[in-house]
């Protein structure tokens, strides 16, 4: 069910006249009357009695600033600048998340809320766009959240209009999306998702921050991220990524599993193409503990056969082990991947990641 304005003014007898508006018509059915705001400037003088004639109380005929449903604690309002802990904090910034009743985003909004991914004097609100299928979930995930108490969480607020929830968005991590069966391929999503990230585009394009950054994680994710950018023409193409940082984690694994060692001593790996059978883990340029992998691991066949194919099908095999697809681990890439576009990158190092070129 779309959601509905209504307002209603209500003038109250006598000379004080109170100016009532209600709010949001919203999903849930829930109104309430709030004050109309009065102009600062606006001056009320008295009656016919006195010399001076009333003068007409000028009421705001702007359309409120439409916002998603703020959720339970989250709907109180805090000085940040107040408090002794939080006084040093950054600015609050507006992440909104599509898919946010799914499985990806219950692993990654907890880590979001956390601080572990924008740091520990980053405050932080969530929109969370659900469907209206999933509105129910979205409440519950909404409850879970409240009851973590993250001190760096400051708001949530939930939706199904991505009008709405897109609102000054800071960044859009965009995970909705129907996800691939088994036997399917990625691409064979395009027909439903590929309308999906249109529309999303243009509520990007209409109503968030200028400077958000996306990262589009639904599938096929290039092209989406692709699709979403062509319809978001005001925000710089820069700002889109397609999440590759699944497949480079994935790369860098058996890289290490092969040569024996932890993961962490593997570097430089680039994953070219798209996030599918189609794509080129470059072991070429890779390196373990700063060598190049083909000093490393001598076994070509391996690398250019079993290597290659293992990365292109890992979302494939997942798919078969699980009956759906990988959540997990796709959370903490799209944690990577934020990382790595708020923090300098190792010296040497670089990170993968799906640009418009
Ligand atoms: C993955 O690679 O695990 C995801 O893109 C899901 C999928 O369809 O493979």
């Amino acid at each position: 069910m779309a959601l509905a304005d209504l307002h209603t003014k209500i003038d109250l007898q006598n000379s004080s006249q109170l100016s009532y508006v209600s709010t949001r018509l919203s999903y849930n059915h829930r109104i309430s009357l709030r004050p109309l705001p009065q102009p600062h400037n606006s001056r009320i003088c008295c009656s016919v009695t006195s010399k001076e004639v009333q003068a007409p109380v000028t009421v705001n005929t702007e359309e409120p600033k439409k916002k998603p449903d703020c959720y339970g604690i989250f709907c109180l309002t805090y000085d940040l600048m107040a408090g002794e802990e939080t006084k040093s904090w950054k600015k609050l910034i507006n992440i909104a998340i599509s898919g946010a009743a799914g499985m990806i985003s219950n692993h990654l909004l907890f880590k979001l809320a956390s601080g572990e991914v924008f740091g520990p004097d980053q405050p932080i609100a969530l929109k969370l766009l659900g469907s209206e299928r999933s509105f129910e979930a979205l409440e519950g995930v909404a409850m879970e959240l409240e009851d973590s108490l993250f001190p760096l969480l400051r708001e949530v607020s939930i939706g199904i209009d991505a009008y709405e929830v897109f609102q000054d968005a800071d960044w859009a991590l965009l995970i909705g999306a129907k996800p691939r069966g088994p036997g399917m391929e990625r691409a064979d999503l395009l027909d439903i998702n590929g309308q999906i990230f249109a529309e999303q585009g243009k509520a990007l394009n209409a109503v968030a921050s200028r400077n958000v950054k996306v990262i589009v994680v639904g599938n096929p994710c290039n092209t989406n991220a692709l699709i979403c950018l062509k319809n978001a023409p005001d925000i710089p193409a820069k700002n889109f990524h397609a999440l590759t940082r699944l497949d480079e984690n994935r790369a860098k694994c058996q890289l290490a599993l092969k040569a024996g060692v932890f993961y962490d001593k593997v570097s430089n790996v680039t994953i070219w193409g798209n996030h599918s059978t189609t794509q080129v883990p470059d072991f070429l340029n890779a390196k373990i503990n700063g060598i190049p992998v083909k000093e490393v691991i001598k076994d070509t066949k391996w690398l250019e056969e079993e290597f290659t194919e293992m990365v292109q099908k890992r979302g494939g095999v997942l798919i078969k082990k699980w009956g759906r697809s990988s959540a997990a681990s796709t959370a903490v890439s799209v944690v990577d991947a934020i990382r790595s576009l708020v923090t300098p990158t190792p010296e040497g190092d670089w990170i993968s990641s799906g640009v418009s070129s």
